[in-house]
């Protein structure tokens, strides 16, 4: 199923309630959050206190996003402020295997980042593991950024190995999906779509929502069509 994960990284922090609320009226279904340390990343944005005030806001899932160096010092925090989700780059982090475990002991859905640069293959050991696989599909650290084609290999051969070794991870994608890359990203195989700008810079979050993924559900509809016609399918 195609998901909506709207960053709120984008979103006015002064009205963070209010326009969270409405991306979810417009049919997102996870809300996405972008945690940066100023390290990891050259940019920094929000910590635990800010997550515990939007779960009171809303019931979907908070999709943890750390771009943060030494994750473990703050998964337990996140779990606490009431996190669904948490993923990790898997460029920061020495003991990857490790840090997975210790999202799902403290009760999260765990999750595994790779930069642009960094190639699939480098999480095959991990990939049984997790809940979510996210291809970032722009350099992390800040929003409006364009989307860099090559992702869609990655999102590709990720659905790939997935079928062939018969794992369950979800293929999540962030950076520069918007109506415009929003097909092409959806028939490469990500179901959870991360956007930012173009959920709460233009107009209103609620409708931006609802086109966004109203264009990620016909393509995806699509492709569907596409493989009966050939007699193929998943
Ligand atoms: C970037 C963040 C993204 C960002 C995406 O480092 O991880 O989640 O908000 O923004 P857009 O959708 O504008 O590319
Ligand atoms: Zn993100």
């Amino acid at each position: 199923m195609i998901e909506l994960a709207p960053s709120i990284l984008s979103a006015d922090c002064a009205r963070l309630g209010e326009h969270a609320q409405a991306a979810v009226e417009g049919g997102a279904t996870v809300l996405h959050v972008d945690i940066m340390d100023g390290h990891f990343v050259p940019n920094l944005t929000i910590g635990p206190p800010v997550v515990a005030s939007l779960r009171k806001v809303t019931q979907v899932p908070l999709d943890c996003h750390l771009m943060i160096e030494r994750p473990d010092e703050f998964i337990p925090a996140f779990a606490e402020a009431g996190v669904t989700w948490i993923s990790v780059h898997q460029e920061a982090c020495v003991h990857l295997d490790r840090t997975l475990r210790l999202i799902t002991f403290h009760g999260c859905r765990s999750g595994v980042v790779i930069n642009p640069a960094t190639p699939v293959h480098t999480l095959d050991e991990v990939l049984p593991l997790v809940h979510h696989v996210l291809v970032m599909s722009v350099n992390p650290g800040f929003g409006g950024q364009a989307f860099i084609p090559s992702s869609l290999e990655k999102i590709k051969l990720l659905s790939q190995i997935r079928h062939s070794r018969g794992l369950n991870f979800r293929i999540e994608v962030d950076g520069g999906v918007h109506y415009d890359t929003v097909a092409d990203i959806v028939r490469a195989g990500a179901e959870i779509l991360v956007a930012g700008s173009a959920i709460f810079e233009h107009g209103s979050p609620r409708e931006s929502a609802c086109k966004l993924l109203r264009s990620a559900r016909a393509a995806a509809n699509e492709s569907v069509q596409d493989l009966s016609s050939v007699g193929g399918g998943r």
